[in-house]
């Protein structure tokens, strides 16, 4: 398959779960990736990944919440492959608290590594894109966004904005060239899903229509439909890989 051939990509928070699969999916559609994580060794194993099934991609370590580290890894790509036309914002992180005991560095925290970083990368990518006429950003959210999660205030809060910013900068930029859409998963098998409780885990897997959890590859699977020309009429859309739990 080669639907992505055209494409450079960034992905960030690429070294593990969603963000790795979605990397090793669209460097196996022909995308040159640049594996963002802040595991400098993470994502240089995303990238070995890659590189045993022929693809190409490189790893540049950042926080997305830091404006500098994240000009590294559009410098990179423009240094070496080009305006980067394909944008993935996946980064994330989850902690559970009780409202009454959440403290105001947890908030801070997730609002900056989930919206403060989708915004930093949409804002980096955006200029370049609207100048050549094309390009795609992807905001991987969260069904939480969407519904709300139990002692997840700032976590749903944080996705909620993302899906917010999808839809308004996709109003913006789509007659430009600049398709913006989100992901919304559901509960997809990953680490960060395990550092929820146990009884959270067994709860959900209990409601959920189709009865089991998300693979990484299902949603890599809705990123790259996104990504590619199939797609070309989704504009400021939230895609549901979500076992049915959320039906909207
Ligand atoms: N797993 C799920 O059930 C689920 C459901 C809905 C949405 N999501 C979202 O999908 C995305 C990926 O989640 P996952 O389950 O693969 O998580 P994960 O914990 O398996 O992987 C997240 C990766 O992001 C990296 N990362 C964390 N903070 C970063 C930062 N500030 N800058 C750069 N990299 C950073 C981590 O090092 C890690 O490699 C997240 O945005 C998450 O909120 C996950």
């Amino acid at each position: 398959m080669s639907r992505l051939n055209e494409h450079c990509a960034i992905v960030t928070g690429a070294g593990a779960g969603i963000g790795r699969a979605i990397a090793q999916r669209l460097a196996s559609e022909g995308a040159k990736v640049v594996v963002n994580d802040l595991s400098l060794q993470a994502a240089e194993e995303t990238v070995a990944v890659i590189a045993r099934a022929g693809g190409q991609a490189h790893a540049v370590r950042g926080d997305v919440s830091d404006q500098a580290d994240v000009e590294r890894a559009f410098g990179f790509c423009e240094k070496h492959w080009g305006n980067c036309s394909l944008l993935v914002n996946n980064a994330g992180i989850v902690q559970q608290t009780r409202f009454a005991d959440m403290e105001v560095a947890d908030w801070d925290r997730m609002i900056a590594v989930h919206l403060r970083g989708c915004f930093l990368g949409c804002r980096r990518a955006v200029g370049p894109m609207r100048e050549r006429g094309s390009g795609v950003i992807i905001n991987i959210a969260s069904q939480l966004g969407q519904i709300g999660g139990v002692e997840l205030v700032h976590y749903s809060a944080a996705k909620a904005g993302m899906i917010g910013l999808t839809k308004a900068l996709a109003r913006e930029v789509s007659s430009e060239g600049v398709r913006v859409n989100a992901v919304a998963p559901g509960p997809i098998n990953t680490e960060l899903v395990m550092a929820l409780s146990d009884s959270w885990r067994a709860a959900k897997a209990s409601e959920l229509p189709l009865g089991r959890f998300g693979e990484p590859e299902d949603v890599a699977a809705t990123v790259a439909f996104l990504a590619s020309e199939d797609a070309r009429i989704y504009v400021g859309q939230v895609l549901g890989p979500n076992s049915g739990d959320v039906m909207l």
